[in-house]
């Protein structure tokens, strides 16, 4: 069983309930702080998301319309043995991949925009509002509004919105209302927009302009990472793969994925990091980011997460809420505050971090050689997941160790062409002239 390729599961072993690692943690998470920004949440945020976010139980059911949508969007997705790419290192760990690339939108958010959207339409909700920076999450929830018939608005860090053209126009697809953040339209922005109406944009920017467009009584507004319950809702991915890893008989000794605010890294690694906690298994774990905004290198304090300072401030590692990062490809990792959860585990010795260079170069080639070897694309975040994978899997060339390399693949890179071809200039392989002679 342990040389099986592909690994499925069928739609009725999809696991049933969400894992909410909180009570199994090793110190009690610190909570929110902020009086005057806690009293405005019950006005922005989807009430059934925000009593989850304070959640003791261990294990949350997922109702039933959800696990349909999840159904809907091609759940339970394989874990694949990544064999043809072990022989290209010549490793002799077991290296196995989780596809969350297998999602309509492209990445794993589908797990908690469609958990969200659901919630909101329960509750009589008639938009949600959002930021997004890699144009993934965007992407999510405006396919997840669709399919529960709500409205979406999007705040689009400039940066990004600028070079993913076919995003955009995919979110419109979904019929979603997609704006350059920062943009004229809310205070936050307004006020950066002025003085440079070509601002590159953050994250926590964007954020700031969702949090304000949700202010009207019959919007709300969506995370796509950071917060418990984002995390929670991600679960689903790790708990998948521990079943697919029962149904071979193998164990991973390493569980690897990229991080941004944590939303797939969380989803991925917690329920291993639950079995490490309460079962006494031994992992180790790997967060991938970029030189460019490392924010598990940064200092462990209470921080906003947004730049307008309307959330509450929240305990993690931060690079600062107000901090300018240089645009990467990989956008989605350019944040400046890391998940409260990961931030206490990080703190506590349980997750370790790597950061690679700001000029991706490194990634973008561990990338392709993914790509020539395995067949699948990945998103440009999935990348430093990709290598830090391969650098573990090269490190046991070294000493000759078997070890069991899980890493997580959150998106595919259909989209990120001009990114690929930025980086590794693919064009200039294959000029034009050639190709058209
Ligand atoms: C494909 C993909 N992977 C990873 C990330 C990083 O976010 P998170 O750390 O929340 O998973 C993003 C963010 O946009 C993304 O689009």
């Amino acid at each position: 069983m342990a040389d099986t390729l592909q690994v499925r599961l069928t739609p009725e072993e999809m696991p049933r309930q969400w894992y909410n690692i909180i009570p199994d943690l090793p110190e009690p998470l610190p909570p929110p702080i902020g009086d005057e920004q806690l009293q405005q949440l019950p006005n922005l945020m989807i009430g059934k998301c925000l009593e989850q976010e304070m959640s003791q139980e261990r294990w949350i059911d997922i109702p039933q319309g959800v696990l349909d949508l999840y159904a809907r969007a091609g759940r339970p997705r394989p874990l694949f043995r990544a064999k043809a790419l072990e022989q290209a290192l010549g490793t002799p760990a077991r290296m196995y991949y989780k596809s969350e690339f297998y999602s309509p939108t492209g990445s794993h958010k589908v797990n908690t925009a469609l958990a969200q959207a659901y919630y909101a339409k329960e509750q009589g909700i008639e938009r949600l509002t959002t930021e997004t920076g890699a144009g993934q999450w965007g992407t999510a929830l405006s396919y997840a509004c669709s399919m529960v018939g709500l409205k979406c608005t999007v705040y689009w860090v400039r940066a990004v919105y600028r070079w993913k053209k076919s995003r955009r126009n995919f979110m419109n697809l979904f019929g979603a209302e997609v704006f350059a953040s920062p943009s004229p339209r809310t205070k936050v922005g307004k006020d950066l927009y002025d003085k440079d109406n070509n601002h590159p944009g953050s994250l926590s920017i964007a954020i700031s302009e969702g949090l304000e467009a949700a202010k009207d009584p019959k919007s709300a507004y969506g995370l796509g990472s950071v917060l418990n319950h984002v995390l929670m809702h991600q679960s689903i991915i790790g708990q998948e793969t521990q079943k697919q890893f029962e149904k071979i008989g193998e164990y991973p000794d390493l569980v690897i994925s990229c991080l941004g605010g944590g939303s797939n890294f969380g989803g991925f690694a917690l329920p291993f990091v639950g079995d490490v906690l309460t079962k006494g298994k031994k992992i180790k774990f790997i967060a991938a980011q970029s030189d460019a905004a490392p924010n598990l290198q940064g200092e462990y304090k209470y921080d906003y997460a947004d730049h307008g300072e309307i959330t509450p401030q929240l305990k993690m590692y931060t690079l600062g809420h107000q901090t300018d990062f240089p645009p990467i490809m990989g956008d989605g990792l350019r944040y400046h505050g890391c998940s409260p959860i990961l931030s206490l585990l990080r703190k506590t010795g349980h997750i370790d971090t790597v950061a690679y260079p700001q000029d991706e170069k490194y990634v973008f080639e561990m990338a392709e050689k993914f790509c020539r070897t395995e067949g699948f694309l990945p998103a440009p975040e999935s990348a430093y997941s990709i290598a830090c994978a391969i650098d573990e899997a090269l490190k046991c060339k070294k000493t000759g160790e078997k070890k069991v390399i899980a890493f997580n693949i959150s998106g595919h890179g259909f989209m990120d062409m001009v990114g690929y071809d930025e980086v590794l200039h693919l064009s200039e392989r294959s000029p034009l002239k050639e190709a058209t002679r």
